[in-house]
């Protein structure tokens, strides 16, 4: 059975290596097809995402607080994604984790292999995602960790080097972690439900909600117009937090266009996932998006996954479903839900598009 398999069906190639090793043109296994390659449709340079601040959603000003509270809503209807700015993270722990991949991924290749993941829990670097022989490979690599549920953390598989990798990594969690709290019951007000419902919903605050992190590196690329860093996908969580560095890269459809995100100095780039879109019963949208890659300057970004525990059923909140709104989704797991892209690697939004049980109004 594929959600059994112990190791990857081909040999793992870093991509990184890939890139420095010289060559001139990629490799057909990364080539896609013409109507996937970067370049088409785009949207016109100047739209953006929405920017949210922070500090205006705990404002005393209570006018100031709804008008963020409604950027908020919009954004999470509209485009699925913003940035966020003063948002409680602290500038040097940012700048501190972000170096320390940077080094990490600086190692030789026989230091970063000690880590090889498999996909039984693509803890670990790895080079891609999903398991089927054959399939197209993004231009990337990454390195995959658990940080919740606590039973699952084992800060002896994240990386030992650089030295202080492991500290900053418990630091940089706890502190998203908060953030990430703080937004679930912005979200559960904003749906009109009880402003715990969807950390409840997720398993509980205290360590029960799972979390992981996985720190992409796109390597320059020679012909980065044949090719994706990561091809296009919805994320199959709950939020996912994004630090990006200061390279551009990141895409995301907005109706029928690919609008490239502009990052603002230490902003988190927030984005739902598919569990919210289920929870709040298509109200919010997890929307897709995908990473190009350049010639001229590697990328790193950090994306935590704030998930749902794995074991608890995910369903349409009940206060929003109604005779005239039924639910669109079925209840499942989030290990059950997870396995699609593991199997399959990055598929646009086929995962939770299939899964529909009845039609949006
Ligand atoms: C992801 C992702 C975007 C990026 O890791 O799921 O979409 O900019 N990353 O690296
Ligand atoms: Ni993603």
């Amino acid at each position: 059975m594929i959600n059994c398999m112990k190791s990857w069906p081909e040999p793992v190639i870093r991509v990184q290596h890939l890139s420095e090793s010289g060559i001139r043109a990629v490799p057909e296994r990364y080539v896609k097809r013409p109507g996937d390659r970067p370049g088409w449709p785009e949207s016109d340079r100047h739209a953006n995402i929405p920017v949210i601040d922070m500090q205006d959603l705990s404002s005393d000003d209570s006018g100031l607080r709804r008008r963020a509270e409604g950027l908020v809503g919009d954004a999470c209807r509209e485009w699925g994604f913003f940035q966020v700015v003063n948002h409680g993270v602290r500038q040097e722990v940012l700048s501190g984790t972000r170096e320390a991949w940077r080094r990490f991924f600086g190692l030789p290749l026989e230091e970063k292999n000690k880590y090889a993941n498999s996909p039984t829990t693509y803890e670990g670097y790895g080079s891609r995602l999903g398991v089927e022989k054959g399939m197209s490979l993004d231009w990337s690599d990454y390195f995959f960790l658990h940080y919740l549920p606590v039973e699952v953390r084992d800060p002896n598989k994240w990386p030992l080097l650089p030295h202080s990798c492991r500290e900053l990594l418990m630091k940089y969690s706890e502190e998203v972690v908060k953030l990430g709290n703080q937004l679930m019951k912005i979200f559960s007000r904003n749906l009109g439900l009880e402003e715990g419902y969807l950390l409840q919903a997720f398993g509980g605050v205290e360590n029960m909600t799972s979390a992981c992190l996985r720190a992409n590196y796109y390597p320059k690329c020679p012909q980065p117009h044949l090719t994706l860093g990561l091809s296009p996908h919805s994320d199959p969580g709950g939020i996912t937090i994004l630090l990006p560095d200061d390279v551009s890269g990141l895409q995301v459809r907005h109706r029928d266009y690919w609008v490239t995100i502009k990052p603002i100095p230490n902003a988190f780039i927030v984005n739902l996932g598919d569990q919210l879109q289920v929870l709040s019963n298509g109200k919010y949208k997890s929307v897709e998006h995908r990473v190009l890659v350049n010639s001229w300057k590697e990328r790193v970004s950090l994306a935590f996954f704030y998930n749902p525990r794995g074991d608890i059923l995910i369903k349409p909140a009940e206060p929003l479903v109604t005779e005239a709104e039924p639910p669109l989704y079925p209840a499942m797991t989030f290990d059950e839900y997870r396995l699609y892209i593991r199997t399959r690697g990055p598929c646009g939004k086929s995962q939770v598009e299939s899964q529909l049980i009845n039609s949006p109004p």
